[in-house]
């Protein structure tokens, strides 16, 4: 999917993906895990999570309950609505990357949105490297790998493992249904998928939900069947 492709959605506001609510697993299966593992907080830190190619979601929102915020986001458009959709006004920084050591060429041009815990990246997840961030202790991925075409999910999945710290947990929700009853995106993604573009990490299944009125968000697909999975993807040692 090219840049202009996700560009056009979000100034043709053609956003299917966008949910209304908050997605369920969050309360069901990632507060728990938050809850069980609060004992190994230091104490006023707080543990922070990344959401890669977060879109305007208030999943963001949720987590930020829990966690400081830091998304990636190539459209400028989200990242306004974001806050004014909550009548926050904020005032982009620029910031120019360059992963150290790496030529002019692989610079990163971002704009980053900030207000209290949360912080959005607006540019190109590709170009923002692991090393101008924090090791995070959770990602969030909903509809980030599955709004990627086969040809990118490889790449998409190796870049987005090397934020994968020695304790970080990545929280990542797929959807299956026959992809030859519907063009993408989505794409759908199985768990021999996941094994394969992952290998190397752990690799658990915690949970899937049929989605029962074939209805992803605000778009209602015409597919046999719809499934959403979650998965605990981690280093193989944690
Ligand atoms: C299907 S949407 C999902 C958004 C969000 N995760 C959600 O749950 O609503 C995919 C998002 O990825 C963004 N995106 C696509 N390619 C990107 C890239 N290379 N870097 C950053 N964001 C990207 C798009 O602009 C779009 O907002």
């Amino acid at each position: 999917m090219k840049a202009s492709f996700w560009h056009a959605c979000w100034e043709r506001n053609s956003l299917g993906f966008h949910q209304k609510s908050i997605h369920p697993f969050l309360s069901q299966y990632l507060l728990p895990l938050i809850t069980s593992k609060a004992h190994l907080n230091k104490p006023n830190k707080p543990q922070t999570v990344f959401v890669p190619l977060c879109g305007k979601s208030d999943d963001m929102v949720w987590l930020a309950e829990h966690f400081d915020v830091v998304g990636a986001e190539l459209s400028d458009i989200a990242c306004q609505d974001f806050f004014t959709d909550k009548n926050i006004s904020v005032i982009p920084k620029s910031v120019v990357t360059s992963a150290s050591g790496e030529s002019l060429k692989s610079k990163g041009e971002f704009k980053q949105y900030s207000h209290q815990n949360i912080t959005l990246w607006q540019g190109d997840f590709f170009q923002l490297t692991s090393n101008q961030l924090p090791v995070f202790d959770w990602i969030y991925d909903r509809a980030a790998i599955i709004a990627l075409p086969k040809s990118m999910q490889q790449n998409y999945a190796t870049h987005l493992s090397s934020f994968i710290g020695e304790h970080s947990q990545l929280f990542l929700i797929s959807l299956e249904f026959p992809q030859e009853e519907l063009e993408g995106p989505p794409f759908a993604i199985f768990e021999q998928d996941i094994e394969r573009l992952f290998s190397g990490f752990k690799v658990q299944c915690l949970a899937d939900r049929e989605l029962k009125d074939k209805t992803f968000a605000q778009r209602k697909f015409n597919v046999s069947y719809l499934k959403e999975k979650l998965y605990l993807i981690t280093h193989n040692d944690t």
